[in-house]
């Protein structure tokens, strides 16, 4: 089948989000103006950098009380935000973390998480998650939107400082099997990395 993406696809449900798959979880946790703090997970999430390593997240959507999500908004009023990775023994409460909460509530009391500090940004980190990239801003970039209601926020962000769990370190190298990320697939699908395989590059 071919379909131009702004018309009617005819399936059930959009499929977008299921070809593109799986997206791994930027779990990210920032700190708004006030001090308060905030957490929510992304799955328009990726590294598209190493030299530095550089994140990128779609915050999309509108929030009722004001042009974008708590998450771009903060991000863009501190210039810091922190991607913890999502695991399957924390998909309960990053799932919980998602939930639509006016500004002030804190995601991290919401889904019963430890807000640990940083060494780098005073956003907060996830204590219970094995994985913390310390992120200094680089750029709000709004990107078109065909639908009114939706604003769509690509938020790309310097990696400055990483905290890795010991537990999730094997002879030097990170496990897999240990870390077990979990990464969105479409609708309501998740997947968990727990099989590994290995290929050499041609030269
Ligand atoms: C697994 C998962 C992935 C998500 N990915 C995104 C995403 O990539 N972009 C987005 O705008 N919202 C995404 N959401 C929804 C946000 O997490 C949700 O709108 C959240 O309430 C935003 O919080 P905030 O207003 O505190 O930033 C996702 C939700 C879940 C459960």
């Amino acid at each position: 089948m071919f379909y131009r993406a702004e018309q009617d696809h005819g399936l059930k449900h959009n499929p977008f989000k299921a070809l593109v798959s799986p997206r791994p979880i930027g779990w990210i946790s920032t700190r708004d103006r006030q001090g308060g703090f905030n957490l929510a997970p992304f799955s328009y999430f990726n590294a598209i950098t190493d030299y530095p390593p550089t994140v990128v997240f779609g915050c999309n959507g509108p929030h009722p009380e004001g042009d974008t999500k708590d998450t771009a908004a903060n991000a863009r009023d501190t210039g810091e935000f922190v991607v913890n990775m999502a695991t399957w023994e924390l998909r309960e409460q990053m799932n919980r973390s998602s939930a639509h909460v006016p500004r002030n509530v804190d995601e991290f009391k919401e889904a019963g998480l430890t807000a640990a500090d940083c060494e780098l940004v005073s956003a907060p980190r996830v204590k219970e998650s094995p994985v913390n990239l310390e992120c200094r801003l680089v750029q709000v970039i709004q990107l078109r939107s065909s639908n009114p209601k939706i604003t769509n926020n690509m938020v790309v962000g310097e990696v400055i400082g990483i905290h890795i769990d010991e537990r999730i370190i094997k002879d030097g190298m990170i496990d897999m099997p240990t870390y077990r990320p979990i990464a969105r697939l479409g609708y309501m699908d998740y997947t968990v990395v727990e099989k590994v395989f290995t290929m050499d590059r041609p030269d």
